[in-house]
């Protein structure tokens, strides 16, 4: 497990791109935390780390946007809306096996559709500051070790 925390949505994104930069195809993204943690910011960042240039909106009422256009096609998810089930249908399978990324919020609400490895990253607030975050990263399989290691940096460098 890697803990990291950051000041800012500007932070958080730049997490992101460093996170981005690492995806493979294939790769499976959960992400956790609630409301308002900044799920969909850092996937605005892993958008810009995989050279989609496009802005990344929220797929809470489509549920899944896809992004075609960079290094490697981003499948962007929300499963927000399907707390209440109803997600079996959505072929998540096929977008888990296929050669995207697959970025996934909410994946808390669908354990049972989890393919065997991925890297689960949870967000959550520290209490201390409204814009302060505290951001986890899990690998579970091996292949997934590098994104806990992803070498980043919180402010401009280059
Ligand atoms: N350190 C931070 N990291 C990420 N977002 C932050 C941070 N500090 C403040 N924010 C703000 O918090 C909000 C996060 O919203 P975001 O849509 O990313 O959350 P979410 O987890 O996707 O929520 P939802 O469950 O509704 O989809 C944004 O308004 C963002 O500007
Ligand atoms: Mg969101």
């Amino acid at each position: 497990m890697r803990e990291i925390e950051t000041n800012g949505a500007q932070e958080t994104i730049r997490l992101g791109k460093a996170l981005g930069e690492l995806a493979q195809p294939g790769d499976v993204i959960l992400l956790d935390g609630d409301l308002g943690a900044g799920k969909t910011t850092l996937t605005k960042g892993i958008a810009r780390g995989l050279g989609i240039s496009r802005p990344v909106k929220s797929p809470t009422f489509t549920l899944i946007r896809e992004y075609p256009e960079g290094r490697i096609p981003l499948y962007h998810m929300d499963i927000y809306r399907l707390e209440n089930g109803g997600a079996e249908d959505l072929g998540l399978e096929e977008y888990f096996e296929g050669d995207g990324v697959s970025v996934v919020e909410w994946s808390q609400f669908i354990p049972a559709l989890l393919p065997e490895d991925y890297v689960r990253i949870a967000l959550d607030r520290t209490g201390r500051d409204d814009d302060a975050r505290r951001i986890k990263i899990t690998a579970v399989g091996e292949e997934y070790m590098r994104y806990e290691d992803v070498t980043w940096s919180s402010h401009e460098d280059n």
